[in-house]
Order: C-alpha cells, then structure tokens, then sequence
C-alpha cells in the first residue's frame, strides 16, 4: 500500500507528515528545509529567534527581521514545504504572521489560543490556516465562526493530544485523567463533529493528529483511524540538523519515562517538560526575580511568574540546560539515538509502509472453502 499524501488547500506534500513548531530556537531553517526536502512540511517556530536581551520596541522590530532571514535561509535550503508556527499569545503575532505571509509562506499553523480573527489577518485565500485545537468544541468554535463572519474555513486541523511536547491545551485537572483524552478517541470526536461541515462545503478538511507519535507504526494507525497526517516534534530534536545545543539532545538520550513530567508554566498552561535541575529547583524556592524587557507574552503575569519562559528555554537552546526549561513529548525517554531527518524519515517510511501493507492484507476478506 502506497504512503499516502498530505493534501491541504491547494497544496499537497509527498509525505503525510509534519514536523511540529518548536520554540525558542527548536526548529529552525535548518531543521525544516531537511524534514520539506524528504517531502514532509518543515515548520519554523518563530518564537524568541531576536537577541532576548533587546528592550521594548526594538525586540519587535529585530524579531521581525530574524524571521525573515529565518524564512529566506530555509527556501534557500529547499523548494519543498515550509510553515510557521505562531503561539496566539505573543505580544507580536500579528506582526509576525504578515511578515510571514509577505515572505511567500503558504502555510500558517496557530497555537495557544482560539484564532478567531486570523481570516482578517490573513486575508489570502491561498495561505493555508492550520488552527491547532484540542478538543471537537475548539474545533466547532472555529469553524462556525469562520464560516459565518468569513466565509472561510481552515485549510485543516492540528490535533493536538496530551502527549505533545511544550504548551498543552488541557487543564491540570483534566491531565490527571489522560485516558479520557486519548488522541484515538479525540480524533473520532473530531472527525464527527466536523463532518456536518465538511458536508456544508463539499470539502474535506483535514485532521492532522499529534502527541505521542513515536513510529512509522504510530503513523499508519492515525492514517487508518482517519487523520489525513501526523505531526511529530519530539523525535525531530534529536536530529542532526535540530538547531538545539548538544546538551539539549542528551537530556532526551539520558530522561528516563518517569523524568517527564508536568509543568505549570508562566503562560498560563501546563507543559511537559524533563523535571531536570531547573524544574526542581524552581519546585523548591519557589518564585525567583524576574526580569522583563518586553511583555513578549500578553497573558504572562510578571508578578506571578516563576521564572522567565523565554530566558529559560534559550538557557537550555544554548546548553545551559542546569538553568533551561527542556520541552519534550510523552515519548523523549524512548530517543536513544541522534540521527540525520533523512535517516528518520526512512525508518518511518519502512515501518509505517510495513503497516500499512500488514492492515491492508487483514482486510482483504478469506474466500470460503467451496
Ligand atoms: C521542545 C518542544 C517545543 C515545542 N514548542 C512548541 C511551540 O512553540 N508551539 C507549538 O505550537 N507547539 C510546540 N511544541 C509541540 C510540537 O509542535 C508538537 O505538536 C508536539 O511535540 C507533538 O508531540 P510529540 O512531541 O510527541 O511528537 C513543542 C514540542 C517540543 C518537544
């Protein structure tokens, strides 16, 4: 059996998969343009990519400029997929998302916050919005509002389960029953109740699934549950061509499954996390001083913060993880290995081919002994 496509607006990628946004400096041009050249969608976060340092307005304008040398370093790597992943909450997104639309982007992924006014931000009927939700009501929000006030819908759907690595998009309460949030079960969820849209539209939208997608195996059970792709961040860090300092890779090599855990963080969600030095540290004294030059986060509660989030996954992007914040899904304790995004691109590709042909066989019905 054929690995299927990626289809979304009018664009189609060779593999249905996409590696996820990861900031602060996670997934950069390099990371990217690797995962688009084997025929996935590459997407660059644009999270914290101008000197943390700058003051007010001039962190604005030098993030700006970051991002697009970000974005022209990447097409110049590759002529495959490339998106972006915006975080609602920061204090610039608008801006950040025209400048990527301006810089020829076609694929725009939102996360951490309902984008009900992204169709007047980007107007562009051929710019894909990709809504990252968790939950069939997000879902529905969306897409109700969209229709109604825009006339739009979105290109397709992050889904996003408990078992992503960063920003969740569950309460603390409702991540102490996880079972009740089983990416499975938030799929078929999904797809019902979106289906009376797809049939206003006489469309498919697509559901991308993501959150503890581990192998090609994982892959071939999403596709056959339904998702038109998988999203994947976790096994992308420790690549080659993931921008993140070696220290940052070995506290995936070294967490042991009971190391991850999770977080409160100052934005305002829970997140997973590696419960390293940082963490527990941060469990035992408690609130630290923090110094802010910026208000990059409009939901950040400087008074209430633990710590600054984008101080300290810079820490950790830079190698000092003992003072860094290590984002990681579910699954970072199964890495054992650093590998080329060619290399695990194709293991993916031969399991997940492997399992696609196995279901396939399954399915073809026994004829009955005459
Ligand atoms: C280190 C790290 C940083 C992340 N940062 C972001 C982010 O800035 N924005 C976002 O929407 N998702 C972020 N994510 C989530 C990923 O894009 C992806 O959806 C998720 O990791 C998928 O789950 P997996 O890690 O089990 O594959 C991050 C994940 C990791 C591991």
């Amino acid at each position: 059996m054929e690995i299927p496509e990626l289809r979304i607006g009018n664009l189609v990628a060779d593999l249905p998969i996409v590696q996820g946004g990861m900031g602060v400096r996670v997934s950069r041009a390099p990371l990217a343009a690797a995962v688009a050249n084997e025929g996935g969608i590459g997407t660059i976060s644009t999270l914290g990519l101008a000197d943390l340092d700058l003051r007010g307005e001039e962190f604005y304008t030098k993030s700006k400029e970051a991002l697009t040398n970000e974005i022209r370093y990447a097409k110049s790597l590759t002529k495959g997929h490339i998106a972006v992943n915006i975080m609602g909450v920061i204090a610039n997104a608008n801006d950040v998302i025209r400048t990527s639309v301006e810089e020829g982007l076609k694929i725009i992924v939102y996360g951490a916050g309902l984008p009900m006014k992204l169709p007047e931000i980007v107007p562009e009927k051929d710019v894909c919005l990709l809504p990252i939700v968790s939950s069939p009501r997000a879902a529905t929000l969306i897409l109700r509002y969209w229709m109604n006030k825009y006339k739009r819908f979105p290109a397709g759907f992050i889904l996003e389960g408990p078992l992503a690595g960063g920003h969740l998009g569950f309460s603390h309460e409702e991540l102490s029953r996880i079972e009740d949030f089983k990416l499975s079960k938030l799929l078929q969820q999904v797809l019902e109740a979106i289906r009376p849209f797809e049939a206003k539209i006489g469309q498919k939208i697509p559901v991308i699934t993501a959150g503890g997608v581990y192998t090609g195996k994982d892959i071939a059970d999403n596709l056959l549950a339904g998702a038109s792709g998988v999203q994947m961040g976790t096994r992308f860090v420790c690549t080659d061509e993931c921008s993140v300092s070696d220290a940052f890779k070995q506290a995936y090599l070294d967490a042991k499954k009971e190391d991850i855990g999770i977080i409160h963080s100052p934005v305002g969600l829970p997140g997973r996390a590696i419960r390293n030095k940082f963490i527990l540290k941060v469990e035992e004294d408690g609130k630290q001083k923090v110094r802010c030059n910026y208000q990059c986060l409009t939901v950040c509660k400087l008074e209430e913060a633990h710590y600054c989030i984008a101080n300290v996954l810079l820490n950790s992007y830079a190698g000092d993880v003992d003072n860094g914040l290590i984002f990681c899904g579910q699954n970072a304790y199964r890495v054992d290995k650093i590998v080329s995004v060619k290399e695990l691109i194709g293991e993916l590709k031969t399991e997940m081919q492997h399992s696609l042909q196995s279901a396939l066989v399954e399915a073809i019905p026994v004829a009955e002994p005459v």
